[in-house]
């Protein structure tokens, strides 16, 4: 991502529950930590239109030692063709690069998140037998959690580097 893609990609994924600027604020936030080393972001670039973006976050929330496939979008209209795939694929290949060995995802639990799961179970992430997490913290057998964006499955994967090509 360079720092002429924030307006264009704003203006691309302005998503009705959140205003332009709104929108323009958070990926200047998501440059901002490009710049400073926390993520790589990665953009799919079709002859100037902008058909998805994923990041590689090397400081997780969750993940204490790998970095993170994360905030990974495809347009709608550009699904099914493999682009999630191949970003996903190009994120692990630079974490291969920087010398990981392994990479997570986080994948939510409800029906939005159907296609995600399949594709990253199909890709080889496993879950990490840590159970969900409710806002990065374990839920508690018993306890009620609203269904919502921050209850999560952890998947990790191993990178050896021919399976990241
Ligand atoms: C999840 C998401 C990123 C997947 O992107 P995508 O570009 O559709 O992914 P792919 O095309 O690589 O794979 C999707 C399916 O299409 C299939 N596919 C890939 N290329 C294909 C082709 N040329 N023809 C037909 N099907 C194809 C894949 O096998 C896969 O099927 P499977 O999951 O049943 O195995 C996308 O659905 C999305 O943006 N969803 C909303 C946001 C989201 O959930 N993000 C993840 C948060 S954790």
């Amino acid at each position: 991502m360079r720092g002429q893609d924030i307006e264009p990609v704003a203006h691309r994924y302005c998503f009705p529950q959140r205003s332009l600027e709104e929108r323009v604020a958070t990926w200047k936030r998501t440059y901002a930590e490009q710049e400073e080393g926390i993520r790589t972001v990665a953009l799919l670039d079709q002859s100037g239109e902008i058909l998805g973006y994923g990041s590689l976050l090397r400081r997780s929330e969750y993940f204490r030692d790998i970095p993170e496939v994360h905030d990974l979008w495809i347009d709608e209209g550009h699904r099914g063709q493999g682009l999630g795939s191949r970003l996903i694929g190009w994120l692990e290949e630079l974490a291969v690069r920087e010398g990981y060995t392994a990479i997570g995802i986080g994948v939510g639990l409800y029906r939005d998140y159907g296609e995600a799961q399949k594709l990253y179970f199909r890709l080889g992430y496993c879950p990490d037998g840590t159970g969900i997490t409710y806002k990065n913290t374990s839920v508690t057998p018993g306890e009620s959690y609203p269904v919502d964006d921050d209850l999560i499955l952890w998947l990790r994967k191993a990178l050896a580097s021919s399976s990241a090509r």
